[in-house]
């Protein structure tokens, strides 16, 4: 008797049939930096085809770099916007094209039925999180600055509006100034401060680690000793880790970059029809100077 014919099979894909494209958003800091490796390494570990691109923190360069991909027909795009606004067109090509888009890192403002899902921080809890500790640094209040990531994102906006949700009512936002997530930027930014608002301030919130070491030196120029001015800043990075060392900064409020891993399993899945969970949230803490020297050596990035 012959054998009943086997039930057909969804086609299973594997990492090897896989090209994702990603859209870096640039190369401004050492979190950046380390995102990249994550994703590139991810990429070769596994065998998938990976379509990287820079787009030096301009929009218009991302969503070029969108589109090449659509056109190109890769499997899955995964985007880490470097502001909030104006995806919706883009999105909507990469939809009725067919291709997931995962969401990386920082959100978008578009709804949610325009991509698959979104993995990253909560940066709304991260700018609680520097509130808290700020409030302990400063429990009798004082003036503080805020030197803010690149406007428009959704990580200066989310941690500027956790931050302010969780401050205290005793501690006054004197000025709040972007250095654009860069050391370079930072520097003129800090320096400006410090001159219009001298003798007036006794701790400053930064929203990345690399405008922070910025700051720093021109806190140092400024002859101001570490400590004097209470600094919180958010990542961990290894640079951060040291200037909690050296006694400027007094808690690091982690943001984990390394989200290869987390992508590309994701990406696998909606290739192969599976569902998501449409929002991923990375887990975190903050990190402070007793602890640094002892987990330095081991920091990834
Ligand atoms: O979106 C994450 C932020 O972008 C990191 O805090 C910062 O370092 C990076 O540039």
């Amino acid at each position: 008797e012959a054998a009943a014919p086997a039930a057909e099979e969804a086609p299973v894909y594997t990492y090897a049939d896989m090209t994702l494209c990603y859209p870096q958003l640039g190369a401004e800091s050492d979190w950046r930096t380390a995102n990249t490796a994550s994703i590139k390494q991810t990429a070769e570990e596994l065998g998938v085809t990976l379509i990287f691109s820079d787009a030096q923190q301009k929009q218009e360069n991302q969503i070029s770099a969108v589109r090449a991909c659509i056109e190109q027909g890769v499997d899955v795009i995964a985007l880490p916007p470097v502001v909030e606004d104006g995806w919706d067109a883009v999105l909507t090509e990469a939809q009725d094209a067919g291709i997931p888009v995962i969401i990386v890192d920082r959100s978008v403002s578009a709804d949610s039925s325009l991509y698959a899902a979104h993995i990253g921080s909560d940066m709304f809890l991260e700018g609680q999180r520097a509130a808290e500790e700020m409030n302990k640094l400063l429990p009798d209040g004082g003036n503080i600055l805020e030197l803010s990531g690149t406007v428009g994102s959704g990580a200066a906006t989310g941690r500027a509006e956790g931050f302010r949700d969780a401050l205290n009512d005793n501690i006054t936002i004197l000025d709040s100034q972007t250095g654009n997530f860069t050391r370079a930027e930072a520097i003129p930014v800090m320096e400006a401060f410090l001159k219009k608002y001298a003798g007036q301030v006794d701790g400053v919130f930064i929203h990345n680690d690399d405008m922070a070491i910025g700051a720093i030196e021109a806190i140092k120029a400024a002859g101001i000793e570490p400590g004097d001015l209470k600094i919180v800043s958010v990542d961990g990075t290894r640079g951060g880790f040291q200037a909690m060392i050296d006694g400027w900064i007094q808690a690091d409020v982690e943001c984990n970059p390394l989200l290869g891993p987390q992508v590309m399993e994701m990406g696998l899945k909606l290739m192969n029809g599976e569902a998501v969970d449409p929002e991923t949230l990375t887990n975190e803490t903050v990190y402070y100077p007793e602890e640094a020297e002892e987990l330095l050596p081991t920091r990834q990035y």
